[in-house]
């Protein structure tokens, strides 16, 4: 069989992170670190992906659930952890690509070079690594006089002259699975953590005569490894420049990239122009020639073409070409605004359809609503939705126009091309083409200072 394996690490708690959830679990740019490995791993190629799990292991069984999952009852260490595959691994041959959850900026073009160098060098095992501007913390890589590998020594049981080295271990190798697994056995726990080292096989093999191999990355920063909530922060700051600079060569405007957060799976096309403070996340995808902030945010939004929005707070909801929307305006999920739509000052629209062309300028609420084309709403008016133990619908027909301060109590409908007068609480249907008028008459008292005395 062809191609490779990969064996991904997640079942350490990550204790430097001072978190109750699996450190594999922390985002960088609205994903999941383990989940960022996963899926370099699959567009690497691989035809078997396994996750070691431990600490928090249901969390991140959800979180994975199209990988294979085994877990690791006691966390002993990364090469512990690797032993736990053994049994899932018996009839494989070839080779395994070992990988931490922990490096998130990991790409696949890195996996597929690592494979290449592994193959070519005919080692049973490659490490990669990498010249890190501060390795405090990683395994040192120690080569002999010749250059070749001796050993990995970690940070904490490093002498001050190993750890003046800057050659880090990436916690990212290829292995010979027959070689991995004979030598994981002979791996011991005699060092600083009591732990058992994934990279003692280096040495255990290379003792043995077998050739070992270092394959060096060109850009430290896709190794990097995320221990500390400062280096998340660092992560985070890298993906969010890649992520950037890719959009901006696809044609995008991004008035101020340092001020941009946009996460890795969105998508924006071309000609789209987003200004400083705006938040771009989750499965958002934004259409062509769009304005976006400045001061907005997108969660899980589909955008159209030609969307103008500033200041504006949308998600979990669908927006078609051409909606205009702000300031303030807050769009709540599964709402679905129609083409053309103006949404204007101050408004909140939840679990509602807005039809095409219709205008909400200022100061409204609309919740449970299905409203049709063409509807003015006048300032002030809301849906009341509400009635303290349940919500009901209100339903507004199209070219409908709604006088400004009115209140519809649901449930109830307002048929289409109907008016209703401004400062009315409508409590019943109205019928198509309809006016109603539903406040006090006014009455008007001459000389009214004369009488008040
Ligand atoms: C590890 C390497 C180090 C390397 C660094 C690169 C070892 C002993 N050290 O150190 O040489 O420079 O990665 O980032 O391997 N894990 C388990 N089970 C365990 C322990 C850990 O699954 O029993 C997982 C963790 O969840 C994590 C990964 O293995 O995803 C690495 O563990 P971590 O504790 O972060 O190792 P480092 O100290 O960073
Ligand atoms: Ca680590």
């Amino acid at each position: 069989m062809t191609g490779f394996i990969t064996v991904i690490l997640a079942a350490g708690k990550g204790t430097r992170m001072k978190s109750a959830h699996p450190k594999v679990l922390h985002k960088v740019c609205g994903k999941e670190m383990a989940r960022h490995v996963l899926d370099a791993a699959k567009a690497a190629g691989a035809r078997r992906n396994i996750v070691v799990v431990g600490f928090g292991a249901e969390e991140v069984r959800t979180a994975l659930g199209d990988a294979e999952i085994v877990v690791q009852e006691e966390q002993l260490g990364t090469g512990h952890a690797v032993l736990q595959t053994e049994p899932l691994l018996r009839d494989e041959k070839g080779t395994v690509v070992v990988l931490c959850g922990d490096t998130p900026l990991l790409t696949d073009g890195l996996v597929k070079k690592l494979c290449e160098e592994h193959e070519k060098s005919g080692a049973k095992a490659t490490v990669l690594t990498a010249i890190m501007p501060d390795a405090t913390g990683y395994g040192r890589v120690i080569r002999t006089a010749a250059g070749d590998v001796e050993k990995i020594v970690e940070h904490k049981d490093a002498t001050e002259a190993e750890r003046a080295v800057r050659e880090v271990n990436s916690g990212i190798y290829c292995f010979d699975k027959e070689a991995l697994f004979s030598a994981l056995k002979e791996v011991g726990c005699d060092n600083a953590q009591g732990e058992y080292y994934l990279p003692d096989v280096l040495s255990i093999l290379r003792a043995r005569g077998e050739k070992i191999w270092a394959a060096a990355a060109d850009d430290y920063e896709e190794t990097l490894g995320v221990n500390s909530r400062a280096q998340l922060a660092e992560a985070e700051k890298i993906l969010r420049r890649r992520k950037n600079l890719a959009l901006m060569e696809s044609g995008v405007t991004l008035m101020d990239p340092e001020s941009t957060f946009i996460d890795v799976d969105v998508e924006i096309g071309r000609d789209t122009v987003i200004y400083p403070f705006t938040w771009l996340e989750g499965k958002t995808s934004v259409g062509e020639g769009c304005t976006l902030g400045p001061s907005s945010r997108f969660s899980d939004v589909k955008i159209g073409d030609k969307v103008t929005a500033h200041f504006v707070y949308a998600h979990e909801c669908e927006i078609a070409d051409g909606v205009t929307m702000g300031p303030f305006v807050h769009i709540r999920p599964d709402s679905h605004i129609a083409k053309d739509v103006k949404i204007g000052n101050f408004v909140e629209v939840k679990n509602s359809t807005v039809g095409e062309g219709s205008k909400l300028p200022h100061l409204q609420y609309i919740g449970d609503c299905d409203m049709g084309a063409g509807v003015n709403m006048g300032c002030g008016t809301i849906t009341v939705n509400y009635d303290g133990k349940t919500k009901f619908r209100t339903k507004i027909g199209d070219n409908a126009f709604v006088g400004c301060n009115s209140n519809l109590v649901a449930p109830v409908s307002v048929g289409n091309g109907a008016y209703v007068a401004a400062g009315s609480t409508i409590t019943k249907d109205v019928p198509p083409d309809d006016l109603a008028v539903a406040r006090a008459r006014q009455k008007n008292i001459p000389n009214w200072p004369d009488k008040r005395k």
